[in-house]
């Protein structure tokens, strides 16, 4: 085999064509602590800002890139597996991508970071208790669980495992999206101009 070609722009030129520092935010949480509302909150602040993004959220691409896959631990692995090599080929690319997924396992979320430059992958907890999230049932979901209709389900019938050191942890009982987008948009700002 032929080693690949490498690309003839650099990831460093785009980001200077495009005036932004390609990253990686992922969202990380239980289903109903607010990763999707987080996310769209802040692909709009970003996008009011001029800058390019793209948002994966898990819901939308079990119906599409990962649609063949379930929720057992090795599906889900292989699901976050596929959400960060493409995340990886638009960070490459010069965008700013915001990851939505409940990504419960450690060992996984590691392994998408080491696709990654250092201080490309921002980690962020999205927490709100569990007793929280199953009062919001967004999506009837942890009824259904509780009820046994659904097996597999993160933190009733599945563990979540919690970041031990997400570069953003944000608790979503206490604070507004927009109070919160703020605090991940001065977070970038930093990482952009360290100085
Ligand atoms: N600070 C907050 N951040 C995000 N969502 C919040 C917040 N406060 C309340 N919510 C509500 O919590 C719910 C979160 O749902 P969603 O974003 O779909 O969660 P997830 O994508 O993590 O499953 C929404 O109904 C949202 O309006
Ligand atoms: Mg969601």
């Amino acid at each position: 085999m032929t080693a690949p070609t490498p690309p003839a722009i650099t990831k460093g030129q785009r980001a200077r064509a495009k005036s932004q520092w390609p990253c990686c935010v992922w969202f990380t949480g239980l289903s109903g602590a607010g990763k999707s509302t987080l996310a769209q909150h802040l692909d709009c602040a970003l996008f009011a800002r001029g800058r390019h993004t793209a948002v994966l959220d898990g819901d939308r691409l079990r119906q599409g890139l990962c649609r063949d896959l379930g929720f057992l631990p090795s599906e889900r692995a292989e699901n976050v597996r596929r959400v960060s090599e493409a995340a990886r080929l638009m960070v490459d690319a010069g965008l700013i991508v915001i990851v939505a997924l409940i990504s419960p396992f450690r060992a996984e979320r590691d392994r998408a970071r080491s696709l990654f430059s250092p201080g490309e992958f921002i980690e962020v907890f999205v927490d709100a208790p569990l007793t929280v999230c199953e009062a919001r049932d967004v999506k009837g979901l942890y009824a259904r669980a509780r009820t046994g209709q659904i097996a597999n389900f993160t933190g009733i019938s599945q563990p979540y495992e919690a970041p031990l050191a997400p570069q953003l942890h944000l608790q979503t009982d206490d604070a507004s999206p927009e109070q919160l987008v703020a605090r991940i948009m001065a977070h970038l700002d930093e990482r952009a101009n360290p100085d």
